[in-house]
């Protein structure tokens, strides 16, 4: 596969799918709970997503995509190229604010991360990382964050950690500047990238949620793993820790008692 092509053809996909979402927002939102009142999800996460499942199958001949609303195929390993696929990441957020929110797409061959694309879409800023190639901004190269340590930066975190506030949780929050919860991978992972935040805590992400970020982590000196220390699953629930270097350390040191 021919990486900048596939990264050239998708990107202006992903830029037209973003335009038409736009144009569609004052349409009222059919919405539907899956597993439980907070989980919910809309017409328009599925239309995007079925849109994204057929134009990487049309396109790029894709046979392997792990995506949300089950639009996409059964991947039991991570052998040749497998596609991830978040149509609307921060689905509450869409609902409730119509903001805030992004589409998720990356592409892996045999476990590595080749391309990952992280679009905010109401302001139309698409975030892309491409294996050796660097990570960019609307065709903007984007340069690695400060490698900051936990105690000079803001910490973000998914708001189940923050409501349990175990022990562990509150002594590390009460080490940095602060703590914030956005409520979208989208813009949680982009505090990371753009140097916004030292570390992102998230006690249960899905390969979709992630995928993308882990792609701008190997362009941009950043690192992300599960809390148990192990290298992130593609094929599973994770929970993550991802930051510079100098933030990771001490947040593995405690992760399992968080
Ligand atoms: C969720 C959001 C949320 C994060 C969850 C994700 P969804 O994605 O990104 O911020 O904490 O882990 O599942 O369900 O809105 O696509
Ligand atoms: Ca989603
Ligand atoms: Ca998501």
């Amino acid at each position: 596969m021919d990486l900048l092509r596939t990264h050239l053809l998708l990107s202006s996909h992903l830029l037209k799918l973003g335009h038409d979402l736009r144009q569609a927002l004052p349409s009222k939102l059919q919405i539907e709970t899956k597993q439980n009142r907070l989980d919910l999800v809309t017409n328009i996460d599925k239309t995007v997503e079925q849109n994204l499942v057929a134009y990487l199958q049309k396109h790029f001949a894709a046979e392997k995509i792990i995506s949300e609303e089950g639009y996409g195929t059964t991947v039991e390993d991570l052998s040749g190229y497998v596609w991830t696929i978040d149509p609307i990441d921060g689905t509450m957020n869409f609902i409730t604010q119509k903001n805030s929110f992004g589409i998720l797409v990356s592409l892996y061959k045999d476990g590595c991360g080749l391309l990952g694309y992280i679009y905010e879409v109401m302001t139309d800023r698409l975030y892309y990382a491409i294996h050796n190639y660097g990570a960019y901004c609307n065709g903007h190269q984007l340069q690695a964050p400060a490698n900051l340590a936990l105690t000079k930066g803001l910490l973000i975190s998914d708001e189940r950690l923050i409501k349990k506030a175990s022990p562990a949780f509150l002594k590390v929050a009460e080490e940095t500047l602060g703590i914030r919860s956005y409520g979208s991978a989208t813009c949680e992972t982009l505090s990371i990238i753009k140097g916004e935040a030292v570390a992102y805590l998230n006690c249960s992400t899905q390969p979709w949620d992630i995928a993308p970020a882990l792609v701008f982590a190997a362009e941009l000196d950043l690192v992300c793993t599960q809390m148990s220390g192990q290298a992130f699953n593609l094929l599973g629930e994770n929970k993550i820790i991802f930051a510079t270097p100098k933030a990771h350390t001490p947040l593995q040191e405690v992760a399992l008692y968080l």
